[in-house]
């Protein structure tokens, strides 16, 4: 097993993408935190999922966009693990919708979770990874913060931020041997995406040569990759798993 003695929290670990990296990294050995925001239910069947393949995990609740509690758990965990060593900054939301009728809270909303999360999510983080001088953050992005898309105007702006996070972070943190990437997931099975109408759906599926909507498991692959040290030579980078749709 590769990640053998690691240390990860998956934020929004508790379904989808989350869920799928976190079985994965547990698959590789490592010992995986799980934090979730109010489905206590989803996080603990992963948990047990992952003592089930005979990995370690537990789940730990607070709201990623919300600076005091996001510190306070993680000043917590640091304190019961002494170390965090993988990173994955993946608990999202979208609220989309149209500019003219867009809210300024809404925008508040999609920033503080997909993007200000990330950056004190890290922040909280670093200093642990910093002192062990081996780390690996990966946050996840999305290929609209590449590409835009109409009606996603804050969750677009908050995904293409997570790119300039990275690349600054991975510049920042190289010296201590800590990597800082990036996913961008295309169109992917989750319940983010089962909001969709099937009209949406279609026209999506026409756009990604692949022809097929991606799965988490396809997301975790990426994520296990960057966490592992098969990507020993790679940071600041945006690992984009679309099918294509963003060519
Ligand atoms: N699905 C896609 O097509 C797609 C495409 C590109 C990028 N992404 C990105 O991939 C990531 C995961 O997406 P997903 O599709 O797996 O989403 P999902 O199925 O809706 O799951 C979201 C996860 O984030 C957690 N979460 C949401 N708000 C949080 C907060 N404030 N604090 C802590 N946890 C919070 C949820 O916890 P609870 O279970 O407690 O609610 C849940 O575990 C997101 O960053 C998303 O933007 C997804």
């Amino acid at each position: 097993m590769t990640l053998e003695g690691e240390i990860a929290l998956v934020t929004g670990g508790s379904r989808g993408i989350g869920r799928a990296a976190a079985i994965e990294l547990a698959k590789e050995g490592a010992e995986v935190i799980i934090n979730y925001l109010s489905n206590e239910e989803k996080a603990k069947a992963t948990c047990n999922e992952i003592a089930a393949i005979g990995g370690k995990a537990s789940a730990v609740k607070f709201d990623v966009a919300n600076t005091e509690e996001t510190k306070a758990a993680i000043e917590q965990i640091l304190k019961d693990k002494k170390r965090i060593s993988i990173l994955v900054n993946n608990a999202g939301i979208t609220r989309d919708g149209l500019m003219m009728r867009y809210s300024v809270e809404d925008w508040d909303q999609v920033l503080n979770t997909n993007l200000r999360s990330a950056f004190i999510v890290s922040q909280a983080v670093i200093r642990s990874m910093m002192k062990e001088r081996k780390g690996s953050i990966i946050h996840m992005g999305s290929i609209v913060g590449i590409t835009g898309n109409a009606g996603q105007a804050a969750y677009c702006a908050a995904k293409a931020g997570i790119i300039g996070l990275t690349k600054s972070m991975a510049k920042e943190l190289a010296s201590r041997n800590i990597r800082v990437n990036a996913i961008a997931p295309g169109f992917i099975e989750t319940d983010m995406t089962h909001q969709l109408t099937e009209e949406q759906k279609k026209s999506i599926f026409s756009v990604i040569p692949l022809g097929r909507i991606g799965t988490a498991d396809e997301i975790a692959q990426a994520v296990l990759f960057l966490a592992s040290q098969n990507s020993s030579y790679i940071t600041g980078q945006t690992l984009i798993v679309d099918g294509g749709m963003g060519m």
